[in-house]
């Protein structure tokens, strides 16, 4: 959740501290700091809030120093107040951490009878103490910090600074990423590529219960025997990386306005354009005609493309799917088919609980695919099958592209199996392609229709509470508007499926609370339709998000419309009706004066349980 980073250089780091952690911040914003030598001793700056915070001091205290580490902080143990505030330091050591760990109690209360000063609330400081207390016994900091590292219980990704030693960085990762870079001006370290690529050309991963110890004559990777080990060093493509707004106001807007663009790129990946077939760019490493049952796991969003993706595959390739939210499925002990489908959902490709989902997977024998999108993340690594998303780099904490990205990979390779498992013909093969290749088009037409949504969203901002309704692929997506309004706006709202609208939530229906009905022209419109009108008898407030036929149809009192042509029906409709979700959820955002690319307690990479 954290971000953290480490610069060994040339010439004074903090400046460039700051520039990494920037594009770390979508994995944090509760706190931010840096620690640097100065004149050989441990100086630290801290400060509470966003990075600004932090920059806004640092400009009024330069810092020269040519080694440092820095973080910037979500919030697990402790307020997010400057005391909690990363790097944690004692006269001998200062870390920063991603994770959490576990028996930070023990320890604490361990080196607290050791005479430890502790000055703050976070499970962090304890990795300086112990540490502090290796040194204070006469250890170098490596052995030092191998000892540490083999008393920590729980997931995390480290970085430390000692004092009065120029030359020399630790990192430390279990279960929380952790890459190095080098550049001739220097070696770093930090939680992504994307946090290195202003600086470094070439980059390497730990693997899990890895160390590193950069020096300026050279870097030594250690397993979690301290045995000395290689890592593969690769060439980072800083082009690949840039992070900008372009012409936007926010990232979210860039990024909603990006999607015909890179859900074409991505369809082109997976498709034969010319062939107007599926063509997967990986061999898959089961029988299609053996799988008994496919089963899916993932968190928030990347969830939800799952539940629309098991419309899918049970319809185009005739695929029983089990699907469960990663954090219950990696506690349920699920029995799984012998040689059965794990496919595992992730924008980022580090979110703790299905990392835990993807190895239970594993475990039990699964052939583990994930559709991820960073490429290089640490569940892309441990996959058998990666199938990535070419959204490229997402920075609004809320998901958008990747989102739509996951719903065309889906749709590739449920068509696939469904021509592998002889469901499909050849024809129906084709014609399907032919409606996904139509979405990218009807995504960009769809991004025109905001001067409708605006109306409806000043509408939506005045409430506390609001219901989206849908059927079909159209019911996740519910889920997903109510998600995108909640995450954005923090106004409370729900995704139901409509035809369970009149088992309970009915009840709930008055004028204050607006109802966002999305019906696409698809088979199940006019059940949709019949759930309107039983709203509508009910004098509830509704928005429709649909065809001109479904407005035929509603026949009753609107509060709002909006309204996507006839033609965006279909299987595939809801990656095209989930781009007005977006809109309308960063619309009302906007409205109500809202931080739309970091609200408030989220982070974008959610590497703790
Ligand atoms: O990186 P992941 O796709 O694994 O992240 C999963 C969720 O944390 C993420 O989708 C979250 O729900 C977003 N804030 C939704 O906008």
């Amino acid at each position: 959740m954290c971000g953290i980073v480490g610069i060994l250089g040339k010439g004074p780091v903090a400046g460039q501290l700051v520039e990494a952690l920037k594009r770390l911040e979508y994995r944090g914003y509760d706190s931010a700091g840096i620690a640097t030598l100065e004149e050989g001793r441990l100086t630290r700056l801290r400060a509470s809030g966003k990075l600004k915070n932090l920059e806004e001091k640092l400009a009024g205290s330069p810092h020269k120093g040519h080694v440092g580490i820095g973080h910037t902080r979500w919030a697990t143990h402790g307020k997010p107040n400057e005391t909690n505030a990363h790097p944690h330091a004692n006269s001998r050591v200062a870390v920063v951490h991603n994770g959490i760990i576990e028996n930070f109690r023990e320890l604490r209360e361990e080196l607290t009878a050791k005479g430890h000063k502790f000055t703050s609330e976070t499970d962090s400081e304890v990795v300086a103490h112990l540490v502090a207390d290796g040194l204070n016994a006469g250890a170098t900091p490596e052995k030092a910090v191998a000892a540490a590292l083999k008393r920590l219980k729980g997931a995390f990704a480290l970085a430390f600074l000692f004092d009065h030693e120029p030359d020399l960085l630790i990192g430390a990762r279990r279960g929380s990423p952790l890459a190095v870079g080098w550049s001739d001006e220097g070696a770093y370290l930090g939680s992504d590529a994307l946090a290195l690529a202003p600086f470094a050309t070439s980059i390497a991963y730990l693997d899990e219960g890895d160390w590193v110890a950069l020096r300026r004559e050279g870097t030594t990777f250690f397993d979690a025997a301290d045995n000395p080990v290689e890592r593969r060093r690769q060439p980072l493509q800083t082009g690949s990386f840039l992070v900008d707004k372009g012409n936007y106001r926010h990232f979210m807007a860039k990024e909603i306005h990006e999607q015909p663009e890179v859900v074409g790129r991505t369809l082109a990946h997976y498709l034969d354009l010319a062939e107007g077939t599926v063509r997967l760019p990986f061999e898959l490493t089961f029988d299609p005609l053996k799988l008994s049952r496919v089963t899916i796991s993932a968190c928030g969003t990347a969830y939800y493309a799952g539940l629309v993706a098991r419309y899918w595959l049970e319809r185009f390739a005739r695929l029983p799917v089990e699907i469960d939210i990663a954090s219950e499925f990696r506690y349920r002990d699920p029995p799984l088919p012998e040689g059965g489908l794990m496919i595992v959902v992730s924008q980022s490709g580090e979110t703790a609980d299905t990392l835990a989902a993807l190895r239970y997977a594993k475990d039990h024998g699964q052939h583990v695919l994930s559709i991820v999108n960073v490429e290089t993340s640490t569940i892309a690594r441990e996959s058998h099958t990666v199938a990535k998303t070419l959204a490229g780099p997402e920075i609004g904490v809320a998901s958008t592209k990747a989102y739509t990205c996951q719903l065309a990979v889906f749709a590739c390779i449920a068509l696939a199996l469904g021509r592998a498992r002889g469901v499909l013909t050849k024809e129906q093969e084709r014609a399907l392609v032919s409606e996904l290749v139509a979405a990218p088009g009807q995504m960009a037409d769809a991004l025109n229709r905001e001067a409708q949504i605006e109306p409806v969203a000043r509408d939506v901002a005045r409430a506390s509470s609001v219901l989206y309704l849908g059927r079909g692929p159209a019911f996740p997506l519910a889920m997903e508007g109510a998600l995108k309004l909640k995450e954005l706006s923090y106004i409370h709202a729900e995704g139901y499926a409509a035809g369970e609208l009149k088992h309970g939530p009915i009840a709930l229906i008055d004028y204050a609370m607006p109802v966002i009905v999305l019906a696409p022209p698809d088979a199940s419109l006019e059940k949709t339709v019949s759930n309107l009108q039983e709203v509508a008898a009910r004098g509830g407030h509704l928005i429709l998000i649909g065809s001109p036929r479904a407005k035929e149809e509603a026949a009753a009192e609107l509060a709002g419309f909006v309204e996507l042509p006839e033609e965006v029906s279909g299987p595939f409709a809801a990656i095209v009706y989930a781009v007005i979700v977006q809109l309308l959820a960063y619309h009302v955002a906007v409205f109500m004066g809202k931080d739309v690319d970091q609200p408030r307690n989220l982070a974008k990479s959610v590497t703790v349980e």
